[in-house]
């Protein structure tokens, strides 16, 4: 069975590389990757830390690309190589430009879609946006449907359709565990990590920070970085920001926080250093998707600044919590947080309600048709 892999961002190449790993060590497999270099350096840093080599590279990337032109680009290119491959199947992630184009070239010839993190849903088009969209074309192509948790089985059995839907836990948790464990057992390579942040003082709370979504551009992020330059002011705090490479998130963050006190404005990280950041944050505030999804597995509090998300379980379990992009109400959450111990421990709980590791090797198993672990997805009982 000729399997292609494809993706093109730093999520999807960190949450599909344990599933390019599995799929390469299942002898029925043959496994294939293809990148799209939607992201440029973002992604490579992600290949180099996985050590995967893409047998297709389309470096599509533009600088401020614009939905329609990466599109285009993308279905041209990406009917090359399936023109080549011939898969069996795809395998796409998530819900990014690259993959809704290629999971619809693939429909376009009737090559099988597999669809890895399906069913996730706010319900509402505009947030995410682009993203709900995509997410709900390619779960409509794509005829298995791997979900990672019960939320989002019931969210694509509501929708009646087509596809063969598999709970499989997240693969980011797979990706997470792996990189955690070798911080824990490998000494000098979490010494390696820990000199990458120099400037960390053991006296100050550490709040890290990430933001890139396209619908907080403009005000939001305005609103962000006010919170974030009215948090500095606390004597208690440092703030460490990796700032996004996207040109709309870099403008505003450089020109708002550049230069205050307390706040340390970086480049992306690789995923290893990221994780350790991470383990070392008193509390993690966000825009993303897969931050929420690791952090509950390392016992981090996360506001999340969005006013819906698609992943409610650990909000639910009251680790994370939606904060939207008003410059009080983040202010006010992060201070709650830094000055009221109590409310802190009880935001800190370790849960798994996403993945126990295993996410990438229950879809080899729905592949081939070996049998499978069941996805262990009571909250506490997996934490
Ligand atoms: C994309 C995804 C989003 C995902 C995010 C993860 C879409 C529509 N958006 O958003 O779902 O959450 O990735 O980060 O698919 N850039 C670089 N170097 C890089 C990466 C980006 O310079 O390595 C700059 C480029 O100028 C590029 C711009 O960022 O044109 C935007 O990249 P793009 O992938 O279009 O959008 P993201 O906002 O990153
Ligand atoms: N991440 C990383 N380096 C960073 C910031 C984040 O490796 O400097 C990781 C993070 O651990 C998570 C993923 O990137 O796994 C999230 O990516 P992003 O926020 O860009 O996208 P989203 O998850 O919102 O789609």
């Amino acid at each position: 069975m000729k399997i292609l892999s494809v993706f093109g961002t730093r999520p999807e190449a960190i949450k599909m590389a344990p599933l390019v790993k599995a799929l390469g060590g299942s002898a029925e497999i043959e496994s294939v990757v293809c990148v799209t270099g939607q992201h440029q350096q973002m992604l490579q840093q992600v290949l180099d830390l996985f050590d995967i080599v893409p047998q297709y590279n389309l470096e599509l990337m533009t600088r401020n690309q614009t939905l329609n032109g990466l599109s285009s680009r993308l279905l041209a290119s990406f009917d090359d190589v399936l023109e080549t491959v011939r898969p069996d199947r795809i395998l796409v992630h998530g819900d990014t430009t690259s993959a809704m184009v290629s999971a619809l070239a693939a429909f376009h010839r009737r090559i099988p879609v597999g669809h890895v993190e399906a069913g996730l849903r706010t319900g509402d088009l505009s947030q995410p946006w682009p993203e709900e969209m995509n997410r709900r074309t390619i779960d409509v192509c794509a005829d298995l449907l791997f979900a990672p948790t019960e939320s989002s089985r019931h969210n694509l059995q509501a929708e009646n359709l087509g596809g063969r839907i598999v709970v499989t836990g997240n693969t980011v948790i797979d990706a997470l565990l792996q990189t955690t464990g070798r911080i824990l057992a490998d000494q000098p390579f979490r010494e390696r990590l820990d000199a990458h942040f120099p400037f960390l003082r053991d006296d100050r709370k550490l709040l890290l920070v990430t933001g890139h979504r396209r619908e907080n551009f403009g005000t939001g992020f305005a609103n962000i970085c006010e919170a974030l330059a009215q948090l500095a002011r606390r004597d208690d705090i440092q703030i460490v920001y990796p700032v996004h490479l996207n040109p709309n998130v870099q403008g505003p963050v450089q020109d708002k926080l550049s230069g205050l006190p307390n706040v340390h404005l970086i480049e992306p990280l690789d995923y290893a250093l990221f994780v350790r950041l991470m383990q070392r944050a008193h509390v993690i505030l966000t825009d993303s998707g897969g931050v929420q999804e690791e952090a509950p597995s390392l016992g981090k509090p996360v506001l999340v600044m969005r006013n819906v998300t698609e992943r409610p379980e650990a909000v639910h379990a009251g680790t994370v919590r939606l904060v939207g992009t008003e410059v009080a109400s983040i202010v006010q959450s992060v201070n709650h947080l830094y000055d009221n111990d109590d409310a802190w421990r009880a935001f800190s709980q370790r849960l798994n309600p996403y993945g126990d590791g295993e996410a990438s090797q229950r879809i080899v198993a729905a592949l081939t048709g070996a049998p499978m672990s069941e996805f262990l997805h009571d909250q506490q009982a997996a934490a």
